[in-house]
């Protein structure tokens, strides 16, 4: 069957084999489970073209693919909620549109217009809408990403891509707070590099020396900059925050090493809105051991999609494990932690006209 909606011709093949039956919504692990379909499309001769939902499930790739060998592959990561009446909720999914072309822009791949990327979701959100479980601290993880597609073994940017779009039924991404450690050796990103961009080589690259953390129990790492090892950048999988003598600081994005996360700038919004004073500027790792030896430090956190607020409760810089205060005394990530999440899940107004309703 091919339906078309707004702007685009989308063939549908419908699942005659649910597994929704099989998936046990009270024991999420992220990213183990997926939903029934997934959506395709092929960019051909400056175009996109060919999208269609079909059963989720293996595809043939040709041995020589470019993505495969020189790693033009990008992702995105939003989360679809269920509304107390039973809408679907997207959180800001616009943001992933440009940020996705940012990416592709970067890595030299074709940019999809934001009508195209936001018509493909919601007709997938649509059709996969019995997977968002309404279910307190669940949702229904989506993953959009596009990778090159060309055989050929010359290295040059790919003319074929495909985008796709895959969800899977989550729960919290970590089960509590979480211990990290600065990484003053290993580099996730360079100036000039692909550090702002989605690139999935960023993640393969940041693999060995996060091994080597949670080897030594530390869950994550938190980057340094690549020159110095002096400032602090991100975390894993997320961005960080700090609260130091009652203002929120967070690394800034201007030396193109940091991911613009959704949720980093979601909490820089609200922060101002509720007039806190709200610092986006360079902090240093002297400066972190500093506040925390002064008592100054109040809260170290994690923002992402995937880890929403993650709390940090040690953090490791050189030799030394740092315990951090307890969760329970950390006012403001509290706070906005319950209101991101109240938001997202349309329990209360949205004064930002951030929620997108399907
Ligand atoms: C997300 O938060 O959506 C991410 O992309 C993090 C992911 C690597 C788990």
């Amino acid at each position: 069957m091919t339906t078309t909606t707004g702007i685009l011709d989308i063939a549908i093949t419908k699942n005659p084999h649910s597994k929704i039956a099989e998936i046990d919504f009270e024991n999420l692990a992220f990213g183990k489970n997926f939903s029934d379909h997934m959506l395709l499309a092929d960019y051909a001769d400056g175009q996109w073209g060919d999208f269609r939902i079909q059963p989720f499930g293996n595809f043939e790739i040709h041995p020589s693919m470019a993505s495969l060998h020189y790693g033009q592959a990008l992702f995105e990561g939003l989360k679809a909620y269920k509304s107390p009446q039973g809408e679907i909720l997207l959180f800001r999914p616009y943001e992933n549109a440009r940020r996705m072309n940012r990416s592709a822009e970067r890595l030299c791949m074709a940019q999809m217009p934001e009508e195209v990327f936001m018509e493909a979701l919601t007709t997938f959100l649509d059709i996969e809408r019995d997977w968002v479980s309404d279910k307190e601290g669940c949702s229904l993880y989506v993953r959009p990403f596009m990778f090159s597609t060309e055989a050929f073994l010359g290295v040059k940017p790919s003319d074929f891509y495909r985008f796709m779009i895959i969800t899977s039924p989550v729960g919290n991404y970590y089960d509590g707070a979480i211990k990290v450690k600065v990484e003053l050796e290993y580099s996730r990103a360079g100036k000039g590099g692909t550090g702002t961009a989605k690139a999935a080589g960023n993640y393969a690259a940041a693999l060995y020396p996060a091994k080597m953390g949670q080897d030594k129990g530390y869950r994550q790492l938190v980057w340094t900059d690549s020159l110095e090892h002096k400032y602090i950048e991100e975390s894993g999988t997320m961005n960080i925050f700090f609260v130091i003598d009652g203002k929120i600081i967070t690394p800034p994005l201007d030396s193109g090493t940091i991911l613009a996360g959704v949720t980093r700038d979601s909490i820089i919004q609200v922060a101002k809105s509720w007039g806190l004073p709200l610092e986006e500027r360079k902090i240093s790792v002297d400066e972190v051991v500093e506040s925390i030896n002064n008592k100054k430090l109040t809260e170290v956190f994690g923002a992402g999609t995937a880890a929403t607020i993650a709390q940090i409760e040690l953090i490791n810089i050189g030799e030394k494990d740092y315990v951090l205060p307890p969760v329970a005394t950390r006012e403001f990530s509290n706070k906005v932690g319950k209101y991101l999440s109240d938001l997202r899940t349309g329990k209360i107004e949205d004064p930002f006209g951030w929620v997108v309703r399907i």
